[in-house]
């Protein structure tokens, strides 16, 4: 797919704690839902939007991350001599080719607004995607790819949009309508995690974005927001006044794998759509749940 957006940053660097204890030694983005790390899902939902170049903001549990990415020869080398054909085709799909893939340190988890600027001077002067992968979207076309079809037809900035109940509004960047057209919403505002009474709409920003780089020097001038950190919500709302910006009625199935609750919904949403595993679930869901 021809595009415009050539680079994405994954800021993987927050501390995971609703999933303690375990991301204490493992980065919540590998965790598996059935058997692949959340971070892959959002590296392949990137690829598929034509992106080839992924920068990693990290902070702890980098090494592990890189080595998710990275050929491991004695891993492939066993595999081999067993002839085990579909686990390196398994491990060979993981790899990121050598030069697409850069780590940035941040050092403190100041927020996500900071961990994108971290990216700064990797991501230069152009359009960029931001994926976070405890977000999971599953969609066709995938999530990213829809925002970079809106990103193709009206520039600017774009992001995605899913409606959420009024009572979890202080839950997530809630954006402000000024029109709609064929799932594409002009914004007017935005505002990071209103209480219900106060949010312009129910409309959320769910972990996909294809910004313009000028949001990078707001980023720098900006000071902390909501909850101490630096808000990406802030510098967004600050461009929506200034600058063309897009949202997109993200279409299909999402799932919000920074909580367990939302992490056991896309496990068991993921294996229901995996031939090999759907009767045996089925079976063991329907054994489960009381009679009505
Ligand atoms: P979250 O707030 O959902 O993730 O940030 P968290 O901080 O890791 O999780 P909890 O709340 O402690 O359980 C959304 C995304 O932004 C990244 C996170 O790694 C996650 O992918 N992030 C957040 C950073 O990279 N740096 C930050 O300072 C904050």
């Amino acid at each position: 797919m021809a595009t415009s957006v050539r680079k994405a940053v994954l800021p993987v660097a927050g501390m995971g704690t609703r999933f303690l204890p375990a991301s204490k030694a493992v980065p919540k983005v590998l965790l598996p839902v059935v058997d692949k790390p959340l971070i892959q899902y959002a590296v392949e939902e990137a690829q598929a939007a034509g992106i080839h170049e992924f920068i990693f903001v990290t902070g702890r549990g980098e090494a592990a991350i890189k080595d998710h990415f990275e050929r491991d020869d004695a891993l492939d080398a066993y595999l081999a001599a067993r002839g085990d054909d579909a686990a390196l085709a398994a491990t060979a799909g993981a790899l990121l080719e050598s030069g697409t893939a850069a780590f940035v340190r941040q050092e403190k988890p100041l927020g996500l607004g900071h961990a994108v600027l971290c990216a700064r001077d990797l991501i230069g002067d152009e359009p960029f995607a931001v994926l976070l992968p405890d977000e999971l979207l599953l969609g066709d076309p995938p999530g990213l790819a829809q925002l970079v079809d809106v990103h193709g037809k009206t520039g600017g900035s774009v992001v995605a949009l899913a409606e959420v109940p009024q009572s979890e509004t202080g839950r997530y960047g809630i954006v402000e309508v000024a029109a709609e057209e064929e799932r594409i919403v002009t914004l007017s505002g935005m505002v990071e995690k209103p209480a219900p009474a106060e949010a312009p709409s129910r409309l959320a920003l769910i972990g996909r974005y294809v910004l313009q780089p000028t949001i990078l020097a707001r980023l720098a001038a900006q000071g902390p927001g909501a909850g101490g950190e630096i808000q990406l919500t802030d510098a967004m709302a600050a461009m929506v006044r200034e600058e063309p910006f897009h949202g997109v009625r993200f279409t299909g199935q999402r799932f919000d794998c920074g909580s367990p609750a939302g992490y056991l919904q896309a496990t068991i949403g993921c294996a229901l759509q995996r031939p090999e595993l759907r009767q045996d679930l089925l079976s063991f869901l329907r054994e489960a749940m009381p009679p009505s």
